[in-house]
């Protein structure tokens, strides 16, 4: 199948704008090391966020909390290094851009200029307002992320889905107005009622993602480890799973070692 914007040599934050405008659908994942990214950008992937996510798949931790900022510029430096065409994505990590909007616009300078990304994002609504317009103001694209947060999760209590009730969902509608008013280019929504995302989408002018969000949202995201079936504990009813690599990368690891304990690698062709 033929897709409008599939020509493109960059998927810049204008072309995402026309997607949305062609009811195109915007395809993103996350990717964290050079290997991945490299071959994300070959299949034509939109958009590859380098999430804070890398927090749980990369280095284990329970929650995004702990990832530096420092942390998430190495895994965006690398990221960056292998793609071409994809539009780059970077989490600011939490403690880098909450309440203090001075503080905010500094961490993302430092995103912008030691990567070479093209956009940060940042979880939250009216509370971060002040500091995507600071950040704004540096001619930084930033994305914005509502619903579940995961970067609140000590104030929620709980992965379960965000707003249910009447007013967490307006408040949310009311937040989304925000962010787009504010000069957001896109925002994730994730795991709310899909009722709800369709509704914010069809309120907002420019693109909303959605991971648990149902199908009427402008593009969809997840994260590559849990797509491709490595993090094998992880099963959200939102997560299709494409791929049994974790499986496959356990078989693979069992077969060398068992060809090197049988003497079966190397073999004459694989020695100089
Ligand atoms: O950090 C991340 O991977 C994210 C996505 C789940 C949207 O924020």
């Amino acid at each position: 199948m033929a897709y409008l914007q599939t020509d493109v040599t960059k998927v810049t934050t204008r072309v995402l704008q026309n997607m949305k405008l062609h009811g195109e659908k915007i395809a993103m994942l996350t990717a964290y090391d050079y290997s991945m990214a490299k071959l994300l950008d070959s299949t034509k992937i939109d958009v590859v966020l380098v999430g804070d996510s890398a927090a749980n798949v990369m280095e284990g931790h329970k929650t995004t909390l702990p990832i530096t900022l420092d942390e998430m510029i190495v895994y965006a430096t690398s990221v960056v290094r292998a793609i071409d065409r994809a539009l780059v994505v970077v989490d600011m990590p939490f403690g880098t851009y909450q309440g203090n909007s001075k503080q905010a616009l500094a961490s993302a300078i430092r995103i912008m200029k030691e990567t070479g990304a093209d956009a940060v994002k940042l979880e939250g609504g009216e509370e971060v307002l002040e500091s995507i317009c600071r950040i704004l103001t540096a001619g930084i694209p930033v994305m914005g992320h509502l619903g579940l947060t995961p970067q609140s999760i000590n104030k929620f209590g709980t992965y379960a889905v965000r707003a249910t009730e009447e007013d967490e969902a307006e408040r949310l509608i009311h937040d989304a107005h925000v962010l787009e008013q504010a000069g957001c280019f896109a925002m994730v929504l994730e795991k709310i009622p899909a009722k709800l995302a369709e509704r914010v989408t069809r309120e907002v002018k420019i693109p909303t993602i959605g991971i648990g969000a149902g199908a009427a949202v402008d593009g969809q995201v997840l994260v590559l480890q849990d797509m491709l079936g490595i993090t094998q504990q992880f099963k959200p009813r939102y997560l299709r799973t494409y791929g049994t690599f974790g499986d496959d990368i356990a078989n693979a690891v069992r077969q060398y070692i068992s060809d090197v304990k049988q003497r079966n690698f190397p073999n004459e062709k694989e020695q100089y």
